[in-house]
């Protein structure tokens, strides 16, 4: 089996300006003790960006976005950001956020034009995907999954797709509480979303692209996760707005690397 470096990443939606965010930050540099070389990633709003790269400047803690354009360069699109502008700024970027696909109405092509954009730069892209409520008790997740991996990666080269990674986060274990089980988390993480980037990209491929599971994590739950097959890290919300969580995860997610 291959051993995949877990990555970490806190999304941090729409919370944290920048004189909070660089504090949040300088907390969590002070709060990480770093047990094992896991990639871990921190996306605060594009305003904050500058003060808390700043911040983790020089730490083996990496910048990234929460949301990219679809027009990779310039042009006129009030109020957005290009792949091109984060490019020098930021080292990861977050599409097709459940919540970016139902309040702004992001579809499948749009996320997979945002997708190529972020790796036309030089980003790695964290792909989010996951199935609703309605769509899970009607047993459709497999559909609904692949139909999404399906679509974020029409296009992608090989080579581009080792720059990805897939974030699977059921819409209804987000903020909620209320976490996926983790057995039934790995199956998702296997099956559906390894296995279509099995029948797209080869063994070699789809063996290195890393899977997070997201959806309630927190460090009492984190363990139960980390220790699946096919889970190789996970992307956190609310538990990344503390610092004492956020590292006591990182601590949870080093010590199973290393002891695997
Ligand atoms: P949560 O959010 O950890 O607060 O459930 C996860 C996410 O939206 O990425």
């Amino acid at each position: 089996m291959t051993k995949r470096k877990p990555i970490v990443a806190g999304n941090w939606k729409m919370f944290m300006g920048p004189a909070d965010g660089a504090q949040l930050a300088y907390r969590l540099l002070n709060a990480y003790e770093i047990i094992a070389p896991l990639d871990v990633v921190i996306c605060p709003p594009f305003v904050s960006m500058t003060e808390v790269g700043r911040a983790i400047e020089g730490s083996a803690i990496c910048l990234g976005a929460q949301n990219v354009f679809w027009e990779s360069n310039e042009g006129p699109y009030t109020g957005e950001v290009s792949a091109q502008m984060l490019s020098g700024w930021c080292d990861y970027v977050i599409v097709g956020h459940s919540e970016r696909r139902q309040h702004f109405n992001e579809t499948d092509a749009i996320v997979n034009r945002k997708v190529q954009a972020g790796l036309y730069y030089g980003m790695r892209v964290i792909i989010c995907v996951g199935e609703d409520v309605h769509e899970n008790r009607a047993g459709n997740t497999k559909d609904v999954i692949e139909r999404q991996i399906r679509e974020a990666y029409l296009g992608v080269t090989h080579k581009d797709a080792l720059q990805t990674v897939v974030a699977y986060e059921p819409i209804w274990a987000i903020g909620t509480g209320l976490a996926s089980d983790p057995v039934e988390a790995n199956k998702v993480c296997a099956e559906y979303v390894r296995g279509t980037l099995y029948n797209m990209y080869g063994d070699e491929v789809s063996e290195k692209i890393r899977i997070q599971y997201g959806g309630s994590i927190n460090k009492n739950n984190i363990s139960e996760f980390i220790v699946q097959s096919d889970i190789d890290g996970v992307l956190i919300g609310g538990a990344s707005l503390s610092a004492e969580d956020f590292s006591g995860i990182l601590s949870l997610v080093g010590r199973h690397y290393l002891s695997d």
